[in-house]
């Protein structure tokens, strides 16, 4: 066992993991828990709103340890804990592990539903067909040997070499590629393969004949961060990996983030360096699932929403949470990796695309460049949800973009029995509209609940909510306005303390050992999240001057899993043909994946950032009434023609 430091120490243990360490008093036991390395789950920043990060404080004389763990050795329970732990879990010992902090030494009980689950790979690379032209390119070449009649420098010698061969004029090289020539020159018999960055630099230099040269185009997300590995030369993705942004620990959403490198010194440094890390994970995983060496890989693009841009950059996002929004810099940036710290070829850059505005970030410029609605004559609204909704509407001749705060309820933060999409979140359900009896899936399972009874399901993901919201409404049993009707003949439907909930998944059909419901509560918040997308589609759409629209493209993860019927009898969006609302994927990612691979996209990408207008939506003067109307299911005025034969049911006339 790690030794005790300090008297002030205190010996935390977690368990069923077993997983223990010593802490300095008044630490949070959430905090002890990242410290020690073990996930606790927790969605709203630990502002203690969530509770999703509920553990059990073991009372007792624990012998293997040499410990007396105390309900005493923790503070004492505060307001949030009253409101957010039933009296039961209070009588139990619960504690909400972001609240409670450390005064003794404790065993600590950490439930299944608290646990946080494995990350499910959802960014995907998309199939795309990309033309390919890389910054980097590798030349193979012979260096005429030096000699006491030539003994021109070696640096002169290749580049002579290169511009005879290669029409390469004017090259640079990087220093630290510089250090090391004279070596490998010598090593490979005057053999070497230089790779050379927008035909201008010389990035480095390996001894022998390399073919192949590797590059990494990274989506840094709020909550999920991708990476594609991609062969320079002929496009492949040869490995993608994705995992949970770490940030999620210092704040679930991008104001969160934001308040914590304002509140704590050093905040921004802290939020870059688990950044940093994580994407040198990435890249180290993609380069060994490849066989490759992380040196291989030689360039890299980032693409990312603006504060996820500064807090990699290490730029400090304090004024992107305050009107007038304004980001430190709207270009593209090339920076060598080794001055951000990324463990790749240490000559080789990374292009970070350019941002548009205060909350549309690079990430909308990636997925403009991977869908060009700029290109065609459509009326596209690409729609990218997440903590933070963004949105571009438009086409050849104007594109409007805006962002709007959805909040975490897709993520299934403030929903009672939400999680994220992770193995044993429900996130396929289906109500039969006359038997109001529940259908659902869970993650990691193939089979339904009704084929099988082992579903193993813990909670309810973002795209299990809308469905399960679409379903309560279709069956009637949930009315336009959001309000549960509750004289329905169903067991499901209940009276609870807090109101009406109804029971997805009963105890028994989960791993949790509690029904897993929805109550008013998050219907509620899903109509707030709905309500502002709808909101903000609506507000641009007058902006352009336009009544309909001839395509949703439905970007990201979550756009990718949500069942778009479901979506649209929400109202997620405005009223569209249904054969028309696509999901593209994480266009994001794929706009950095194309960037990295064809150079001109680098251009046009910052040609295209500068044409997008935006929207500061909370600036508008009809945002109240529009938001306010927005919150109905599918709204409270609006026809939805290509709805018509979803709508004509009960309770949804
Ligand atoms: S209540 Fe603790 S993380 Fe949300």
């Amino acid at each position: 066992m790690v030794p005790r430091k300090r008297n002030q120490d205190c010996l935390v243990v977690f368990q069923p993991s077993g997983r223990r360490g010593y802490v300095s008093q008044g630490k949070s036991i959430k905090a002890a828990a990242r410290e020690i390395g073990v996930d606790i789950e927790g969605v709203c920043g630990e502002k203690a709103t969530c509770g999703k990060c509920k553990i059990r404080i073991e009372a007792g004389y624990f012998d293997e340890y040499g410990i007396e763990s105390r309900m005493s050795n923790v503070s004492q329970l505060c307001e949030a804990e009253g409101r957010l732990l039933s009296a039961q879990q209070q009588h139990d010992g619960y504690r909400l592990a972001c609240q409670a902090l450390i005064f003794g030494d404790v065993v600590v009980f950490v439930p299944e539903e608290s646990r946080l689950g494995k990350h499910v790979m959802r960014k995907v690379p998309t199939e795309r067909s990309i033309n390919l032209k890389p910054a980097v390119k590798k030349y193979c070449i012979k260096v005429v040997p030096a000699t006491l009649q030539d003994n021109l420098g070696d640096w002169e010698r290749l580049r002579i070499e290169l511009e005879k061969r290669f029409h390469l004029s004017n090259l640079a090289i990087d220093y630290q590629v510089l250090v090391s020539l004279q070596r490998v020159i010598r090593q490979s018999n005057w053999v070497v393969t230089v790779s050379v960055w927008m035909d201008s630099e010389v990035i480095k230099v390996e001894p022998g004949v390399v073919e192949k040269g590797y590059g990494l185009a990274v989506d840094i997300g709020t909550t999920t961060l991708a990476g594609y590995l991609c062969d320079l030369s002929n496009g492949e993705v040869m490995a993608a990996d994705s995992m949970t942004n770490p940030q999620v620990h210092y704040g679930e959403d991008v104001m969160s983030r934001i308040g914590y490198a304002i509140t704590h010194e050093g905040g921004c440094q802290r939020l870059n360096q688990v950044i940093v890390k994580a994407l040198n994970q990435i890249a180290g995983r993609t380069a060994a699932g490849t066989g490759i060496k992380r040196q291989a890989i030689v360039d890299a693009t980032v693409v990312g929403n603006t504060c996820m841009h500064h807090i990699f950059l290490n730029l400090d996002p304090q004024y992107l949470g305050k009107a007038p929004f304004t980001p430190s810099i709207h270009h593209s940036l090339n920076i060598k990796a080794r001055d951000l710290g990324l463990r790749i070829s240490p000559g080789a850059y990374v292009h970070v695309l350019p941002i548009e505005a205060g909350f549309v970030g690079a990430d909308n410029v990636g997925a403009l460049i991977a869908e060009e609605p700029y290109n065609q004559d459509d009326m596209t609204l690409i729609v990218d949800i997440g903590t933070n909704g963004e949105l571009v509407l438009g086409n050849r001749d104007r594109l409007i973009s805006a962002s709007c705060a959805t909040g975490p309820a897709f993520e299934g933060g403030e929903i009672r029995h939400g999680m994220r999409a992770a193995p044993g979140a429900v996130e396929k359900i289906e109500i039969a509209p006359d038997t109001k009896e529940v259908r659902f899936k869970v993650i990691g399972k193939k089979r339904w609940n009704t084929e099988s009874g082992d579903t193993g399901a813990k909670g309810i993901c973002g795209s299990g909510i809308i469905d399960a919201i679409a379903h309560l409404v279709r069956a009637g049993i949930v009315d336009r306005s959001g309000r549960f009707i509750t004289d329905m003949e169903t067991p499901r439907l209940r009276a609870a303390d807090e109101g009406p909930e109804f029971v997805i998944a009963w105890a028994n059909e989960t791993s949790v050992g509690h029904d897993i419901v929805v109550c008013q509560k998050d219907v509620r918040n899903i109509q707030l999240a709905k309500g502002a997308m709808y909101a903000g589609a609506k507000i641009i759409m007058r902006r352009l001057g336009v009544e309909r629209l001839d395509r949703i493209l439905l970007a990201g993860a979550f756009g990718s899993q949500i069942d778009k019927e479901s979506a649209a009898l929400i109202g997620l969006f405005p009223d569209c043909a249904l054969e028309n609302v696509r999901a593209i994927g994480n266009a994001a990612g794929d706009g950095a994946r194309i960037a990295l691979l064809n150079v001109d996209k680098r251009a046009e990408a910052e040609r295209v950032a500068k044409m997008v207008e935006y929207v500061e939506l909370t600036m508008e003067p009809d945002f109240d009434k529009t938001f306010a109307e927005a919150m109905w299911f599918p709204h409270m005025r609006e026809g939805f023609p290509h709805l018509q034969h979803l709508l004509h049911q009960k309770g949804t006339d």
